[in-house]
Order: structure tokens, then C-alpha cells, then sequence
């Protein structure tokens, strides 16, 4: 019988362990569709087949959450063109509501891609008065300014994204930036997400996307580098942090910085979330804390399953909007500051972060005695949060939320 193959890709070639979290080394796609065949000619050991149903299935209890801000609503739309119709599809803005209602624009794009696509689609705005009003309502105030409005961040977007996909009973939330140029390549990420869940041995998985190149043009023509200056910095300080605690030289993190990732609904849902753009990397910070048993911690019936954290590199290079040199810093001065003010992180290393971190121009961080955890809350695991109030809250009072889709 013809049988139909979606993905295909290899095993971890070695794991990092930390006490009961594992790391496996980066994969590889090897096919992005192999098509129907009649059988194969060989059957490797070292890789791993998923046929459309199996992907399907996991992409049926997936959400799909895209933070934005600002972006430009081609690309957004080139992002939700490239979402599998399976997964829900849940887009947090951020954008300005004035003097042009930016999220009205997009909230209108939506809708009217929804006559022309069969998708699943929630908006809401991460400012709604509404969303911080229920948050302080049932106490969820690591989340809100001292306005008591939910802070800008790209964090703070992603959790209410997380809340949403766990209001609607997802298993799985990956997330995707909303400015992608390659449609095809976000439909790449989420078939990624789907391969690592399908690959994990444990109910509480982090997927992570490692780009095969994210090109940049220089000198009028197109340079396929593979990390962006950010990522390196991120990924050795990651890796030096791993090495320094278990006391053997490691280079297997490569996605410190992953914005596309995913995270199994069990394992979200007890992680904490680390302001703005230290987000990333602060998910395998308190994997670590949570898991690598250095620290006392509450998660001993989750250490005993163990937490996977997997790294699949694309096929598709990572095309996206170049915001400029001192973004990066800022993004860099995030990553940097919050490995440093982790309990688990060893003296020398936090006094080179230090010493890095003087080289950053326009760093707050030159200045020795910066409280990174000030500059970068926390906010709190979503376990928290009472589920049933906050459905109710948001259906009836937030005036940002629509759906499509048939969505209730
Ligand atoms: N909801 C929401 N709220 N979305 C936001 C906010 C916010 O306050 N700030 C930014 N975004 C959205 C952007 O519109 C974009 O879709 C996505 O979050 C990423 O933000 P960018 O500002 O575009 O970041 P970047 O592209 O430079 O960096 C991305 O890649 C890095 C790795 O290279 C981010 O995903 C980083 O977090 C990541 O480390």
C-alpha cells in the first residue's frame, strides 16, 4: 500500500543531561515531504519518519501563537498563509491603537483573510483595559505596570497567548514572530514543532528551531550566515553556564535565542516567563533551575518524567525585518542579564557576562550593581492563573477579542 510521508528527520546524535533535564544536540530535516511511496528503499536507524497523519494529529492539538507589533500586514498575512489549518491560530498584538489604530488594521485584515482561508483565528489586543483588569481581579499581577495595564513585551504577548491555547484545552503552543518574509518557512516551523512532540519520551518538551542561515545582505548581495551576532554571544554564555555547573565543555545549545519555538502544554504551564525579549533564553535558564536538581524546587513529579528540550534546524533559511543595531544590543543586554542573575549561575561566569556586557554600547548593564530580575520581571507560571474566570473574563469583556473561524 502507497504510504504518504511528511517529515523527515534524524535522531539526537548525543544528549546533554542536567540532573532530569536533556538537551539533545541539533537535528536534521533530511526530507520536508518525501511524498507517497511505495515503500522505502532502506530503513535508517538514525532517522525518524512521520507520516501526514501522525503530524496532522499533533498539529490538531496545537496553537499557533504570533506576537505583534508594528509589523507589516503583508508579512502577517505571509505568517498566517503558512499555519497547517489544523492549529489554532492566535495572534497577540501589541500595535499602537493611536494616532492610526494599527491593530484595528490588522484586526480587519484578519477578518477579511477569514472569507478566504478555513482557519481558527483569535485576536486580541495585549493592552486591552480589560485583560489587566481580570489579571488583577484574580491576582495575577506579575504580568501588569504600575498602571495596571499588561506591559509591553514580547513576553507578556506570548503569555497571554499561552492563556488563550490553554482556555481553548491545547496540548501544544509554539510560537512564530509575525515578521517572516517566507511563508513557507513558518509552515516549516510548525511541522518542526509537531516532529519534536512526536519524537519526545516525556510530557514536558521544548522545541526549538535553529535556522540554517539567516541571510543578511551585505555589499549589495546576499551572505548566508548562520548565526546572527546576538545568538552566538547568547548561545556561548548558555553553554558556558551548562559547562560551569556540570565542569564539561559543551557546544550543544544553539537556539538561546529561538523566537520560534515550542512548548508542550504541561511544561508552559510551570515555566516562568522572563520579561521582553530575555524570554528565550531564560526558558532553558529555568528549565535549568526548575530541573537540572541544583536548587530545591516543587517539580520533583515532573523531574521523575524528565523535560526534553530539542533543536531542529530548518531547511528553509530565516528571512525576517532587520530592526537595527541597538535592538540587537537591547536584545543582547536581555539575554546576557538574565543568565547572570540566575541563582544557578557560577561566579566567574557571571563576571564575564560583566565584563560583556561593558562592551555593549548603550548597555545599562556597564554599571556592576544593575538588578537584572528588576530591569527583566518574572512573570508567574500560568498554573496559577483560575481558568474558568479568565474564559469568562475575556469572552465577555474584552472588547479587542475576535475570532474566526467559527470560533466560540
Ligand atoms: N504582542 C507583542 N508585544 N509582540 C511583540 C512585542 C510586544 O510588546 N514586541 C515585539 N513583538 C513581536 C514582533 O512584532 C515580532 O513579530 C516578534 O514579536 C519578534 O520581535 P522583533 O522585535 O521582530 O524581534 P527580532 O526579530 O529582532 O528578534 C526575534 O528573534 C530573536 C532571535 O533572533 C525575537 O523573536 C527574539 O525574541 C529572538 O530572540
Amino acid at each position: 500500500m502507497a504510504s504518504t510521508v511528511d517529515v523527515k528527520l534524524d535522531f539526537p546524535r548525543y544528549t546533554e543531561r542536567l540532573g532530569a533535564a536533556s538537551i539533545h544536540a541539533v537535528q536534521r530535516i533530511y526530507e520536508l515531504d518525501s511524498g507517497k511511496s511505495k515503500g522505502f528503499l532502506s530503513s535508517h536507524q538514525t532517522i525518524k519518519k512521520f507520516d501526514y497523519d501522525e503530524i496532522s494529529n499533533i498539529l490538531h492539538e496545537m496553537a499557533i501563537v504570533v506576537p505583534v507589533k508594528e509589523e507589516k500586514l503583508k508579512l502577517l498575512e505571509g505568517v498566517l498563509s503558512g499555519i497547517p489549518n489544523e492549529c489554532l491560530v492566535i495572534i497577540v498584538s501589541n500595535s499602537p491603537r493611536g494616532p492610526v489604530d494599527r491593530f484595528a488594521m490588522e484586526a480587519e485584515t484578519v477578518r477579511q483573510l477569514d472569507r478566504f482561508m478555513d482557519k481558527r483565528i483569535a485576536i486580541i489586543h495585549q493592552r486591552d483595559p480589560a485583560l489587566g483588569e481580570l489579571f488583577k481581579k484574580i491576582g495575577y499581577t506579575s504580568i501588569l505596570d504600575s498602571s495596571g495595564s499588561v506591559r509591553n513585551g514580547k513576553a507578556e504577548g506570548m503569555v497571554i497567548g499561552l492563556l488563550l491555547a490553554k482556555m481553548y484545552d491545547k496540548d501544544y503552543v509554539g510560537f512564530i514572530d509575525s515578521d517572516n518574509y517566507v511563508p513557507g518557512a513558518v509552515n516549516e516551523y510548525v511541522k518542526i514543532f509537531a516532529a519534536g512532540f512526536g519524537m519526545a519520551s516525556t510530557p514536558y518538551t521544548n522545541v526549538r528551531v535553529s535556522w540554517v542561515f539567516k541571510p543578511k545582505v551585505r555589499n549589495n548581495s546576499l551572505q548566508f550566515s548562520k548565526w546572527g551576532r546576538v545568538s552566538e554571544i547568547t548561545n556561548r554564555n548558555l553553554n558556558a553556564l551548562l559547562a560551569g555547573i556540570t565542569g564539561f565543555e559543551t557546544e550543544v545549545i544553539k537556539t538561546g535565542n529561538s523566537g520560534e519555538h515550542a512548548l508542550s502544554m504541561p511544561l508552559a504551564e510551570c515555566l516562568h516567563f522572563s520579561s521582553g525579549y530575555s524570554v528565550e533564553p531564560y526558558e532553558i535558564v529555568d528549565i535549568f533551575e526548575k530541573f537540572g536538581g541544583l536548587i530545591p524546587t516543587n517539580f520533583t513529579r515532573m523531574g521523575e518524567k524528565g523535560v526534553e528540550i530539542f533543536q531542529i534546524e530548518t531547511r528553509n533559511p530565516h528571512f525576517h525585518e532587520d530592526k537595527g543595531k541597538s535592538h540587537l544590543n537591547h536584545m543582547l543586554e536581555a539575554s546576557l542579564g538574565i543568565i547572570a542573575a540566575s541563582k544557578i549561575c557560577p561566579d566567574d561566569l557571571r563576571e564575564s557576562i560583566q565584563a560583556q556586557m561593558a562592551q555593549i554600547s548603550d548597555s545599562a548593564g556597564s554599571g556592576k550593581n544593575t538588578d537584572w530580575r528588576k530591569r527583566y520581571p518574572l512573570i508567574e507560571p500560568v498554573c496559577s492563573v483560575p481558568m474558568a474566570e479568565f474564559a469568562k473574563g475575556v469572552r465577555e469583556k474584552a472588547e479587542t477579542f475576535f475570532r474566526h473561524g467559527g470560533l466560540k
